[in-house]
């Protein structure tokens, strides 16, 4: 008979490597510095697993589809490494025995929310000056605000609190512009490693129409992203850098051509701003003449969707702008709070999912002034609901599909996030309605009542990665 031995607790250090990888010495060894030495001896020729599932029991819900929530009532999700292994109602569905099962009574347990467009370096900017269109208000307010974060410090003390705002939400992933400094940049990426939330992170390029104090040169905006790219592009990691060219306005040719390469020699994603504003849309007409139209210029120079993209707004996009961003997969980040504070328009976004196109959330901070993804999916609905009085084709959007354009469509920018189903990362919160819920309510109501009236006191707790997340420091 051959057994095998199995060191299933130790304290991995030198010494006990030594064990685990040659177990026939164990009898004939002291055993230095190894607290809780267990060995198991088995004649099982399959591995004897360390039982690492744990099981949290909730009222799960969650959209596998758009058209429909799949709910159940008291039931298990099964989260081994991070990731579910299933959803079931009975424990004894599980193949393995769970390590652990954490009971959280009645409360609901939902994916966690994504952001897929919001500006860091506008955090401070947030619910002011939102009196101007998009250009005007670029040149009066956003920019100056962004200059101050060649100060470290400054950046410091509203980073902090950015991340953790996006805690306080819910919002475990988020694609953020930081700006065009380094090391701001750098120090956001740190923030959130720190707080052990995902996010994909521009360090801003721009060279034209903007202050002095905002543009660099192509060389040294080629290097920033370079040393960014070097530091983090870890394809597994939960902080990686993506290209950000502001969008077509703040960018020469050359510019916009170097980061299209940078984007495809290192595989890193791209994000851009596109067809938000009509005066910023015949500015670009202006400056790129040879592009039939908006998304044709980004796509000349290698920023459509030839590494994963996601573009912003995309109010005016039409006819063959949408034909190519469902060819090339390019997600449209649906900014629908920013898309009427800065006048510019309702998003047709019955049209996207019509056509196939991609689509997530942004609260687009600061144009946009709520960091709730659950409000922002309010605004989404109402405002495919004022598209509908006008375009009566266009039906508007159910909440089953806006939230599922907020965890699971939006999520697959970052693998398989956004959903419970097996093999998908366990990002999820923990919602307490108690307050709410005093209406013999059913369960989608209580997610639907949560969703529009609720707020950031009803998060129990976030998960992100399989992990617990800790309230992130505010840092002066
Ligand atoms: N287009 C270029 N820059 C920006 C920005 O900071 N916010 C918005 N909403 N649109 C932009
Ligand atoms: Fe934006």
């Amino acid at each position: 008979m051959v057994y095998k031995l199995v060191l299933i607790d130790a304290c991995f250090d030198p010494l006990s490597y030594y064990f685990f990888l040659n177990p026939h010495s164990i009898v004939n060894k002291k055993i230095h510095g190894i607290k809780n030495l267990v060995i198991f001896a088995t004649s099982n020729s399959s591995y004897n697993h360390r039982q690492t599932m744990k099981l949290y029991k909730a009222n799960i819900i969650f959209t596998r589809e758009k058209d429909h929530f799949e709910v159940v009532e008291h039931g298990y999700v099964g989260v081994e490494n991070g990731r579910v292994v299933d959803v079931a109602s009975s424990a004894d569905a599980f193949d393995q025995q769970p390590e652990e099962i954490i009971d959280y009574g009645d409360r609901l347990l939902i994916p966690a929310m994504n952001d897929m467009h919001v500006h860091a370096g506008q955090y401070r900017n947030q619910g002011i000056s939102m009196d101007m269109e998009l250009l005007e208000w670029l040149n009066n307010y956003t920019f100056p605000e962004e200059a101050k974060f060649s100060d470290t410090r400054y950046a410091r003390r509203m980073y902090s609190r950015f991340v953790h705002d996006l805690w306080r939400f819910g919002t475990m992933r988020t694609a953020t512009f930081a700006t065009t400094h380094l090391e701001s940049t750098r120090l956001l990426m740190e923030l959130f490693r720190e707080a052990g939330m995902g996010a994909m992170v521009g360090k801003v390029n721009m060279d034209c129409n903007s202050i002095d104090a905002l543009l660099e040169s192509v060389d040294e905006a080629v290097a920033a992203n370079e040393a960014l790219i070097a530091e983090w592009n870890d394809p597994d990691g939960l902080v990686r850098p993506i290209i950000t060219p502001r969008f077509i306005p703040s960018c020469s040719s050359a510019m916009l051509r170097a980061c299209g390469e940078q984007a495809q020699k290192y595989q890193v994603p791209v994000q851009s701003h596109l067809s938000e504003n009509l005066g910023e849309i015949a500015l670009v007409r202006e400056l790129e003449p040879e592009s039939r139209f908006y998304g044709d210029a980004y796509d000349r120079y290698g920023l459509f969707g030839q590494t994963p993209t996601i573009m912003a707004h995309c109010v005016f996009s039409e006819g063959e702008e949408l034909e190519l961003m469902r060819r090339r997969n390019v997600m449209v980040a649906h900014c629908p709070t920013s898309n009427i504070n800065l006048i510019t328009g309702i998003a047709p976004i019955r049209s996207f999912l019509d056509n196939g196109i991609k689509v997530g959330l942004g609260s687009d901070i600061s144009g946009g002034h709520d960091m709730s993804i659950m409000r922002v999916m309010v605004y989404a609905i109402q405002q495919s609901k004022l598209y509908n009085q006008k375009y009566r084709d266009k039906h508007f959007l159910s909440l089953s599909e806006a939230f599922w354009i907020a965890t699971k469509s939006a999520g697959s920018f970052f693998g398989r996030v956004g959903s419970f189903e097996p093999g998908y990362e366990f990002d999820a919160l923990v919602i307490d309605d108690s307050s709410l819920n005093y209406g013999n309510y059913t369960l989608t109501q209580r997610l639907e009542r949560f969703i529009y009236v609720g707020d950031d006191r009803h998060i129990a707790v976030r998960f992100c990665r399989g992990q617990e997340i800790p309230e992130p420091r505010i840092l002066d």
